[in-house]
């Protein structure tokens, strides 16, 4: 288990995760499992349930080779945000680039997406493979999904894969989702999420932080952030098994008011205890 003794140590053992992972990636050294696409689960977790597997191959064609190898979600979250001709996306922590590239293709010459991370390795990489797709319509942002470089009401929808597991501040990235988008705006995103009767410790006994596993919100947790950041018809559906009582899982809601900073005391506890 990792020991990190403060938010901000936390933040960059991840930092320093994922840029070990696109050096990886950039270099063809596929260590740590980069080759598979499966740095995310630190080789913890049953084989397809995290990186490429998830793509279908028509999907999969569509995108240059290091940014299959450098998929490291745990689920495909283009495939449910159902993206239309000329919307807005952001990408949450994009990564190589996999999921920003699709939507890009999806919304088109007359929409926009942008790709969020906060890994100048990733942001290179993801650069690269946008290019070599042939996408002029991405457009990446060096950053933190805390406190997300975008006006409020500028986004029609908002994905990311296997990223707020990791967050350190799940309460903020709720609310900055939920002032970001537009009203009426919507959320298709794949995370890590845990049963309601796992405890932080027991999350944690079952993989790393950074390996995607131990920040893991439960069900319940991520309903109630969900709710009140401000979003309704909120949905947290389990896809499948990435350790015992926990689940890659399809996060869907719908903003419908304005964010309200209000107390999230499941959450914060979580927090406190290093999970999240
Ligand atoms: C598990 S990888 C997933 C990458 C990509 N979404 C994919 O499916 O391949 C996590 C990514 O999120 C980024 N990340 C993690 N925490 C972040 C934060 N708080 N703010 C911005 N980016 C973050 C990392 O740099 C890394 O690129």
């Amino acid at each position: 288990m990792l020991m990190a003794t403060s938010a901000d140590e936390l933040r960059d053992e991840v930092r320093r995760r994922y840029a070990n992972s696109a050096r990886a990636v950039t270099e063809g050294t596929g260590s740590c499992g980069c080759g598979s696409g499966a740095c995310c689960a630190d080789g913890e977790s049953p084989a397809g349930t995290f990186g490429e597997a998830l793509y279908d191959a028509e999907q999969r064609g569509e995108l240059p080779e290091a940014a299959t190898l450098a998929s490291l979600g745990c689920g495909n979250p283009t495939a449910v945000a159902e993206l239309r001709e000329g919307e807005t996306v952001l990408d949450l922590g994009s990564g190589g680039g996999i999921d920003v590239i699709l939507s890009a293709k999806r919304v088109g010459p007359t929409g926009i997406a942008y790709g969020l991370d906060m890994t100048d390795e990733m942001l290179a990489l993801a650069r690269k493979n946008a290019a070599e797709a042939g996408v002029r319509n991405v457009h990446l942002l060096r950053g933190m999904i805390e406190q997300i470089p975008l006006p409020a009401d500028s986004v029609d929808v908002v994905i990311s894969n296997c990223v707020i597991n990791l967050s350190v501040d799940k309460p903020a990235v709720l609310t900055e989702i939920a002032r970001v988008l537009r009203p009426g705006g919507r959320i298709g995103i794949s995370d890590v999420v845990a049963e309601d009767h796992l405890t932080v410790d027991q999350r944690a006994e079952r993989g790393s932080y950074v390996g995607c596993i131990a920040g893991a919100l439960s069900k319940t947790e991520y309903e109630a952030g969900l709710e009140a950041a401000g979003f309704e018809e909120v949905s947290v559906e389990f896809t499948h098994r990435v350790a015992d009582g926990m689940h890659g899982a399809i996060v869907k809601a719908v903003k419908t008011r304005e964010p309200e900073r209000r107390s999230l005391p499941v959450v914060q506890a979580a927090a406190r205890a290093g999970c999240c």
